[in-house]
């Protein structure tokens, strides 16, 4: 009998591609805030009761954390539900995985660095600016707390799913089709990441029973613009009308690190993952000629 795997937030980006990877080798137990195509079973996190019921009921192995509050501004505006989602929810599936010797791999963010001086290593310090870094800080904290599990950070995701809520792909995509004018900054760098190519990462990690902190993210660090302009080329549309914008012009509600991104050579050396550049996880993504 393969291992009973417990996903989290299946319906969000990276969940879905777990469960692409995952579902032909485990026993995995698809579930999210509510049922649908990708989630079978509703749970939500914040619920200590839901989440041990859920626990006596099926008793996973594994549970990897994909559910999260991911509106950076929206954790800002809200740290309540922050706090529940980002937090709370962590601490319930970690006490109840603890109770059951379960163990958990946990996912993170960049946006624990203050984006003074990346790329970041596991050992560098730890400086969030904003509610939703605080949160998944102190969700860290509590997962790495039981020896056995992990906590994988990774930053700017990008999946092949152009429905998605928040795909930065489709909005450039869709604006240089409809001849529209796209201002991208130019001052956040970081090592974007393909969900397919995290999720053969967390794969390894699940299957090596890795512990820990660890990073994972892309090949290439660029700036959202560049990142943009990539993307732009990859589907053979005229660049012209991506403008670089300076991030503090964009006045948004939470500060952003500016230099972020994450070295990923332990993570690498430990487990032997593959990353990827821009280029490469654009045409695995989106495959053309
Ligand atoms: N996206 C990025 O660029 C990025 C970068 C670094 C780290 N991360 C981390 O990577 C992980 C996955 O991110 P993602 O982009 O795949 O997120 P996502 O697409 O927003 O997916 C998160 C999923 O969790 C669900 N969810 C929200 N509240 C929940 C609750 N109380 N109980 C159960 N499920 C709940 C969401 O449902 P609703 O959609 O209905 O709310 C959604 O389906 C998160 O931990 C995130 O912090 C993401």
């Amino acid at each position: 009998m393969p291992d009973r795997i417990l996903i989290t937030g299946a319906a969000g980006q990276l969940g879905s591609a777990l469960c692409a990877a995952l579902e032909s080798e485990y026993d995995l137990l698809r579930t999210d805030i509510a049922t649908g195509p990708s989630a079978d079973i509703a749970l939500d996190i914040t619920s200590a009761h839901q989440v041990d019921r859920l626990f006596s009921d099926h008793q996973p192995a594994v549970v990897i954390n994909t559910a999260a509050f991911t509106d950076v501004d929206g954790n800002d505006r809200e740290p309540e539900t922050a706090q529940k989602i980002n937090l709370l929810g962590v601490e319930h599936l970690v006490e109840a995985a603890a109770r059951s010797g379960a163990r958990v791999i946990q996912i993170s963010t960049d946006y624990v660095f203050d984006g003074s001086n990346g790329p970041y290593l596991e050992t560098d310090p730890v400086n969030p600016q904003s509610v939703y870094g605080h949160t998944k800080l102190a969700a860290e904290k509590i997962t790495l707390a039981q020896g056995k599990n992990l906590v994988i950070r990774t930053n700017v995701l990008f999946g092949p799913d152009l429905t998605a809520r928040a795909s930065f792909v489709r909005w450039v995509v869709e604006s240089l089709q409809a001849d529209e004018t796209i201002r991208v900054v130019d001052d956040q760098i970081n090592n974007p990441t393909l969900t397919i190519h995290m999720a053969d990462a967390i794969k390894i990690a699940v299957e090596r029973e890795a512990a820990g902190l660890m990073h994972y993210g892309g090949l290439e660090f660029a700036s959202r613009y560049q990142f943009a302009r990539q993307i732009g080329e990859h589907f053979q549309l005229p660049l012209d009308n991506i403008l670089p914008i300076a991030t503090v012009e964009l006045k948004q509600l939470a500060p952003r690190p500016l230099n972020g991104g994450l070295i990923c050579s332990r993570m690498k050396m430990e487990l032997g993952v593959e990353n990827y550049n821009i280029r490469a996880a654009l045409q695995a993504a989106f495959p053309v000629n």
